[in-house]
């Protein structure tokens, strides 16, 4: 599938061409906060609530989507939000190229594509490798939350985090069907609508757990290739 390419001109868009490999996050956003990552964020309606509640955390808003990038953007600006930066890129890139060890103090994923075929499962993107990636890229204590109205995928998800090493659960289940207080995104709130519940999963990274300074292989390297080539 091709995007249409719309230009951003926000100042709240962050290009790649623009950042330094690693990127200085504090510089970016002209204060030490922690740094926050939402992957997927579609439209941005998610990381404008979150934002809102939260100025004293920098929030990085990221999708492969233009023009949910464009319109993160043009509500975050609506709503005068300061403290987020929006980027078009693929997670694992971004991951690999602009963060570091210990990076972020929380990531946010809700409803990530679902892939629902068998034979296509292996496309999704949160699979053992991606959340030990993840792992590597949290603070110690650092937050995972992850949505999904799929619920073999939200299964698959926290049965991984279960056999990782590092990761704790911060809820009574290893998936529950209600987060109090966590915003609802446009995909949560069209499956909400259905009466198709949303399996909601809250980890951390153990504050004890430290991670070596080079990461773990990275999950697919060579994706962006694949992907940029289908994406315009
Ligand atoms: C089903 S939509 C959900 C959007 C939003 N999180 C919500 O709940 O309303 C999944 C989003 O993830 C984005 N996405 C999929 N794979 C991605 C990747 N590898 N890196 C960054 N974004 C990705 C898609 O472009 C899409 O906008």
């Amino acid at each position: 599938m091709t995007q249409r390419m719309i230009e951003i001109k926000s100042a709240l868009f962050l290009r790649e061409e623009d950042l330094s490999s690693p990127a200085d996050f504090s510089a970016i956003f002209g204060n030490p906060n922690p740094l926050v990552l939402e992957i997927g964020c579609g439209i941005g309606d998610f990381v404008t609530q979150l934002a809102a509640e939260a100025p004293e955390r920098n929030y990085l808003a990221i999708d492969i989507y233009n023009k949910g990038c464009s319109k993160t953007c043009k509500k975050l600006e609506q709503e005068n939000i300061a403290n987020v930066r929006v980027m078009r890129i693929e997670a694992r890139y971004l991951l690999d190229r602009f963060l570091t060890t210990e990076n972020l103090a929380a990531v946010y994923i809700n409803c990530p594509d679902p892939w629902p075929k068998k034979r296509h499962r292996k496309r999704r993107l949160v699979n053992r490798s991606f959340l030990q990636t993840l792992l590597h890229y949290l603070k110690p204590g650092g937050e995972f939350y992850f949505s999904s109205d799929v619920a073999d995928y939200a299964h698959e998800v926290a049965d991984q985090l279960e056999q990782i090493d590092g990761f704790e659960n911060r809820l009574a289940t290893p998936i529950a069907f209600d987060l109090t207080g966590y915003p609802r995104s446009k995909y949560m709130r069209r499956f909400l609508a259905k009466d198709q519940p949303i399996h909601f999963i809250h980890q951390r990274k153990d504050p004890r757990h430290s991670s070596a300074p080079a990461p773990p292989p990275a999950a697919q390297r060579g994706f962006r290739a694949a992907w940029s080539s289908n994406h315009g």
